[in-house]
């Protein structure tokens, strides 16, 4: 068997881009200030820390030492491991596949919406219900698979390098722009005028905890297979900080964006599709310079969709590569025609044919049970698969290796027994509703 050489990225800051690229997506614009307003505003930041410091954050750091450790494609390194855990992983690399799915049609009209921007707005269900939706998962599939297709060095990490300062940017920009609108305070006011009370209810814990692991892309093999390619001298335990921080602060700033415009035009808050494609879009057409205003926010959207589905490609790229002996552009090839087929459902499902899965669009259906169920049971499996198969001795030394703190003992206790039992609790919370 020839063995290829294994590819790097060129520096800890190549690697940190790329990961931040990841964990900068749909879910800090669209989703983060939602839930911030809904649960508790400024207060919501406590149970949302504590979610990211010791349940994310000790995962990511796990996920980035196996990698690192073993230097191979996710399954192959879980399975030097054990044989356990290599089947445990099974089920990251399927949450990926299953979330790029549909995460890729949302992209689709990112991409849409950032063209319609220079024109005018189309009304959503009528955009979608046309072949929209099925040519903007196309495309950004293609523009995906390219991108990966080049290589690590060379395709990911230089997209992330480009967009991710470009992406910081237009997010400062926009925040300016929406804080100088009249009715702005009312906005921030919603936004972050703490309730403590929140705090007291499960719910608000819950929706920190899905958060967090979401956001930060945690525990879906991801950081796995971005950590295969870091060098031995880089310290892992201050990159996942400067992730973190770095995810934190885009998220944080989004509500200020978004909060400030809705207020300023008198409309509902929403969360998730209907607040990027029906209420900012409308404001947008209303307000004045938005057509420029609409052209960044979409452009940013765009850009947070496309860094975070590179990630979620690599990793059944990097898994195909492993398991069928192949290159990069065969590898690409497989994953992406096995998406195509998954998403295309999901595309549909806002089309005229309008394929549904219990009683709502597949798109729907898919987001609930990857999100809710499927990132929860991948982090469960994670935890299994390396806090309990692995020697704690070994992992702490590949996660402490380089690094001025060091996680210790309490880090394996906390990846053995506290996450995995959150987690539980995230996922049976799903299963009720
Ligand atoms: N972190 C990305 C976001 O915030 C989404 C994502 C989830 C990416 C899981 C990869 C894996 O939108």
């Amino acid at each position: 068997m020839k063995k290829t050489p294994k590819e790097h990225w060129s520096g800890k800051t190549g690697f940190m881009l790329a990961a931040i690229g990841s964990a900068i997506g749909l879910g800090n614009i669209w989703r983060f200030p939602y839930i911030v307003g809904e649960s508790g505003g400024g207060a919501f930041l406590i149970p949302y820390i504590i979610c990211v410091l010791f349940f994310a954050i000790p995962v990511m750091l796990m996920e980035i030492a196996v990698g690192r450790r073993f230097k191979t494609s996710p399954l192959s390194s879980l399975g030097s491991i054990s044989r356990k855990s290599r089947l445990l992983g099974i089920v990251a690399v399927i949450t990926c596949v299953g979330i790029l799915s549909y995460y890729l049609v949302v992209m689709g009209w990112t991409l849409s919406y950032f063209a319609m921007s220079v024109f005018s707005f189309a009304d959503f269900s009528e955009f979608a219900s046309g072949w929209g939706s099925v040519a903007g998962f196309i495309i950004s599939l293609g523009l995906t698979a390219y991108l990966v297709s080049i290589g690590v060095k060379e395709g990911i990490e230089k997209v992330c390098r480009i967009l991710m300062p470009i992406l910081g940017v237009i997010m400062i920009f926009l925040a300016f722009q929406s804080l100088s609108m009249p009715g702005a305070s009312d906005g921030i006011e919603f936004y972050l005028s703490p309730d403590i009370s929140k705090l007291a209810s499960p719910d608000t814990w819950i929706m920190a905890m899905g958060q967090a692991f979401f956001s930060l892309s945690a525990g879906t093999a991801i950081l796995l297979t971005y950590g295969s390619y870091l060098g031995r001298k880089q310290n892992i335990v201050s990159s996942v900080a400067g992730i973190a921080v770095a995810d934190t602060l885009i998220a944080f700033v989004a509500g200020i964006i978004v909060f400030p415009v809705v207020f300023s035009f008198g409309t509902d808050p929403a969360s998730g599709v209907k607040l990027a494609f029906v209420t900012l879009p409308q404001i947008f057409s209303a307000m004045p310079m938005g057509s420029i205003f609409g052209a960044f926010f979409f452009a940013a959207l765009s850009i947070a969709a496309l860094t975070s589905a590179i990630s979620m490609l690599e990793v059944p790229v990097s898994t195909s590569e492993g398991i069928f002996k192949v290159g990069r552009k065969k590898a690409v090839a497989i994953s992406s025609g096995l998406i195509f087929l998954l998403g295309l459902p999901s595309a549909l499902s806002y089309s005229s044919l309008k394929l549904s899965l219990f009683g709502m669009p597949v798109l729907d259906a898919m987001d609930i049970f990857f999100n809710s169920r499927m990132i929860p049971l991948s982090a469960i499996a994670l935890c299994i698969g390396i806090a309990w198969l692995w020697n704690p001795e070994k992992l702490l030394r590949e996660i402490n290796r380089n690094s001025g703190i060091k996680p210790g003992r309490t880090a394996v206790f906390l990846m053995r027994f506290v996450i995995p039992a959150g987690l539980v609790v995230l996922l049976l919370s799903s299963a009720i509703v």
